[in-house]
């Protein structure tokens, strides 16, 4: 009897052992490529005053100091300040001093509030257009902002220009890489500078811009907005406005994106270069259910993390927003679905 009770016992442990044994190994399987840590110390952010009227008239913005506080409370750590530069420049290229000024305000009080600063230029547009002109205006401008910000903490970053597109192709985007490196790196030698390399905003690697490598303060970027037609859906200024009722989050759907993030984790790998997820985000003004939104939204956060990226979701106020303004309070479920609330370890969320 207690002779077939031990091997019963035994049994039971052989079959733990080997089940512990099996767990682990398919655990392994799937740990996801992790892009290198490092350059920021950014974990997760917003991006914030793109299209504030704050700009023209700071007494008309709808941005407030308080904002600053209920994001670093949430838990974000730095906003991506989206940063429309060219339409204040003068026919010589200087930046407007009141234009300025009110930066300076955004990065001090963003500072003050224990939160990291991307400064970001936004005139992708612009840029798409006329990859010259764009070139001689982008130069100006981060002469101009490298050295007044020169003095800042390395927790205010640069971001050369948000999307390259349009007529800058790779050969032309790598130049301005290069050059523009030259230019803040004159005066601000180790200030962390975001890339947004073509290649890797389309998940081409080939095309990627050759960074210098003896520069170890770059931060490669890219956004995601897959699929499309789901983030999009009657978005106004889309290409698909007309389009309603997509759905996301089937196995396939969350096999896509598993897919994509792990081509960007070896890259970043590849090249030893830290990847900040600057934009992702679902359009909510064309009746797309919140909780469907927050089901892809909460999945690219997480998958973000898994692969070692930092994140900054689009964006705090306007479309894709994250802060109800006529409310005066956080859309809950796109807020919850970024930031787990206490008690749902967002480490070990699943995607
Ligand atoms: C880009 C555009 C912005 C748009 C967003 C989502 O950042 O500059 O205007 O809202 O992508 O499409």
């Amino acid at each position: 009897m207690a002779a077939a009770g031990l091997v019963r016992r035994g049994a039971w442990v052989l079959t733990a052992v080997l089940l512990i044994l099996a767990t682990a190994s398919s655990e392994t399987q799937r740990a996801p490529p992790r892009a290198p840590s490092g350059v920021t110390g950014f974990h997760r952010g917003v991006n914030i005053l793109g299209y504030d009227r704050y700009w023209d008239d700071p007494s008309r913005g709808s941005f407030r100091v308080s904002d600053f506080v209920e994001i670093r409370r949430a838990g974000f750590d730095f906003v991506r300040v989206n940063l429309f530069v060219f339409r204040h420049l003068d026919p010589s290229g200087k930046i407007d001093e009141k234009w300025l000024k009110r930066l300076d305000w955004v990065v001090g009080t963003a500072g003050r509030n224990g939160l990291g600063v991307i400064l970001d230029e936004h005139d992708s547009g612009e840029c798409a257009k006329d990859s010259l002109l764009c070139m001689v205006k982008l130069s100006r401008v981060w002469q101009q902002l490298a050295l007044r910000y020169a003095r800042e903490p390395r927790s205010v970053a640069f971001e050369l220009l948000n999307e390259p597109g349009g007529k800058i192709d790779a050969a032309a985007w790598n130049r301005m890489v290069a050059e523009l490196l030259r230019t803040i790196r004159a005066s601000n030698p180790v200030r962390p500078v975001v890339v947004d390399s073509l290649g890797v905003r389309k998940m081409r690697p080939g095309d990627m811009a050759p960074l210098p490598a003896d520069d170890r303060n770059i931060v490669l970027t890219f956004h995601y907005y897959s699929p499309y037609r789901f983030t999009h859906q009657g978005a106004k200024f889309g290409k698909v406005r007309d389009v309603h009722g997509v759905t996301w989050g089937d196995s396939a759907d969350r096999q896509t994106l598993h897919e994509d993030f792990d081509r960007l984790a070896r890259l970043a790998a590849a090249v030893q270069r830290p990847m900040l997820l600057g934009e992702f985000g679902v359009y909510d003004k064309s009746g797309t259910p919140v909780e469907l939104r927050a089901a892809w939204v909460g999945a690219v956060a997480c998958e973000a993390e898994r692969h070692n990226f930092s994140w900054s979701y689009w964006q705090f106020q306007g479309d894709f927003a994250l802060w109800d303004e006529a409310a005066d309070a956080w859309v809950q479920p796109i807020k919850d679905a970024l930031l787990p609330p206490r008690g749902a370890n967002s480490v070990d969320r699943r995607c």
